[in-house]
Formats: structure tokens, C-alpha cells, sequence
């Protein structure tokens, strides 16, 4: 998908109508984290910039960084339409310096499957934050059964080289420029990695959230939850086909 129809599948999307994916991840982190005036928070990967937008909106202070300008661009506009301006700069995270203990929050949802370098970029998340930073993941599952990223049987299980092959021979090869998914990550992977970042506490989705504690509490979430906090190997199972990895790690 080129940038330009990644902007038209999405110029439907109202503010408004991002305002429950905004509270939903921002409900997450207020369970580890006090968030307020003076809370630093950083999006790695802004997209149409709904995150940052919303955060201006609310009065919290959240800097993005996007490689696309067409995209920061388009946020731009997206803003100027509320009334807001985000502070979006333009970068690839990969070359970007990002500052040493600068934030208290990092947030990247759907973005490390498209940065190629990924353990370089983890590595400066985590020198980026303070200590005590959360850093709030979401990504692909190599093991998922149905693929965000391509529709094709399996598409995540498939050998990197075969994945990019197979894209690039249907979508041409600008799709290595933009939009193509390096990586497909695992659970075990990735809570290795941050492990050995030096991450004091790492979360996987399913341990970010105890049952008795939700916000929303739904009986069907919470009965889930209560099991798989309990049955150790079916919550390994359950996360090793889950559409995505997310995590919750402080520093
Ligand atoms: C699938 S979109 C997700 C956008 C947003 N985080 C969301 O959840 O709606 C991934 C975004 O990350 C950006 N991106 C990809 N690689 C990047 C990199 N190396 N540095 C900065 N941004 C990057 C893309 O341009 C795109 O806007």
C-alpha cells in the first residue's frame, strides 16, 4: 500500500472517532503510570497522528516522530481541523536522536514491524526513558493466524526473504520503501529483549492486566483473563497465535 492510499483509506476517520483506541491505550498505562502537565511522552511511528493529536487535545504533552512527510503533512491538516497543532518532527527513528532519560512514556503501536533495525531502535526507547519510563509495545505476531500486515495464508510464518519476495513480485518493489513489515516477532522473543535491555519490569498483555482490577470489568474478559492468569501453558499458547504482540515495559 502506497502512503498516498494509506491517507485515503483513512481520511474518513474523524478525531472522534479515535478517542476509544486513545483511551483504551492510555487506560493500560494509567494502571503503572501517573500521568500529567508534566509527563513527557514520545510516539514512535504517528501515522495520521490521531495519538498526538488527542494527547495536544487533553492538554498532555506527547512529540511524534513520522519518516513520512507525507504523513506529517497530513496530521497537520488532520490538527489544523480541531484547532491543533501536533508536534510532529520528521525522521526516520532509525537516525533519529531521541535524547537520553527525556521521557516518561514511549509509545510505538504497529510501527517496529516496519523498522528494520528494530534492536538498535529498542535500545534507544529504553535509553530514552527515564527511569520508571513505561514503554507501551504493540506489534506483529509471527505465529497469528490472520495477518494485519498482507492477506496471503500464513503470510507471518513465511521465511523473511520469502515475505518480501512474494510483496514485492504483487506490489512492486517501492513496497521495501515503505509499508513492507521487516519483522514478524514472537512473545519469547521480544520479552527476552526487553529482559536484557534492562527493562526492571516486562508485561506481556495478559500480565499487564489483573482480573480483579480491570476498569471495564466484562464478564467474558474478565473470566478469560482469570484463566489465563492461572494456566500458565495455555496463556503461552493463547499468546503464541495472538494477532499481535503488546507489552507494557518499565524501566
Ligand atoms: C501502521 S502505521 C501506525 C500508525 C500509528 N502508530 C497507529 O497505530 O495508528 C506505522 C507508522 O510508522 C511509520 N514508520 C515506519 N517506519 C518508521 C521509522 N523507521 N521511523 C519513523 N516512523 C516510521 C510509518 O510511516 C507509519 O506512519
Amino acid at each position: 500500500m502506497s502512503i498516498s492510499d494509506y491517507i485515503e483509506n483513512n481520511r474518513h476517520i474523524k478525531l472522534e472517532d479515535k478517542e476509544h483506541d486513545w483511551e483504551i491505550i492510555f487506560e493500560r498505562i494509567k494502571k503503572f503510570k501517573t500521568i500529567n502537565h508534566d509527563t513527557k511522552i514520545l510516539e514512535i511511528g504517528t501515522g495520521t497522528g490521531w495519538l498526538p493529536i488527542l494527547c495536544k487535545k487533553k492538554g498532555i504533552s506527547c512529540k511524534g516522530i513520522e519518516i513520512s512527510a507525507q504523513l506529517v503533512e497530513y496530521a497537520k491538516y488532520f490538527g489544523q481541523k480541531y484547532g491543533i497543532e501536533p508536534d510532529i518532527e520528521l525522521g526516520n527513528i532509525e537516525g533519529t536522536d531521541i535524547g537520553i532519560s527525556k521521557y516518561d512514556i514511549i509509545i510505538a503501536t504497529s510501527t517496529f514491524e516496519h523498522v528494520q533495525y528494530w534492536q538498535k531502535v529498542l535500545k534507544k526507547v529504553f535509553d530514552a526513558l527515564k527511569s520508571g519510563g513505561l514503554f507501551y509495545f504493540y506489534s506483529t505476531n509471527k505465529f497469528s493466524l490472520i495477518s494485519g500486515e498482507y492477506n496471503f495464508p500464513l503470510y507471518g510464518w513465511l521465511p523473511n526473504n520469502f515475505r518480501y519476495h512474494l510483496r514485492i513480485y504483487r506490489q512492486g518493489k517501492d513496497i521495501m520503501k515503505f509499508g513492507i513489515d521487516f519483522n514478524q516477532f514472537t512473545y519469547s522473543q521480544l520479552r527476552y529483549f526487553f529482559k536484557k535491555l534492562g527493562f526492571s519490569t516486562v508485561l506481556d498483555i495478559v500480565d499487564a492486566f489483573d482480573p480483579h482490577n480491570l476498569n471495564n470489568p466484562k464478564n467474558w474478559k474478565n473470566f478469560l483473563l482469570n484463566i489465563l492468569h492461572r494456566f500458565k501453558v495455555l496463556k503461552h499458547l493463547v499468546l503464541f497465535f495472538a494477532p499481535g504482540t503488546h507489552f507494557i515495559c518499565i524501566k
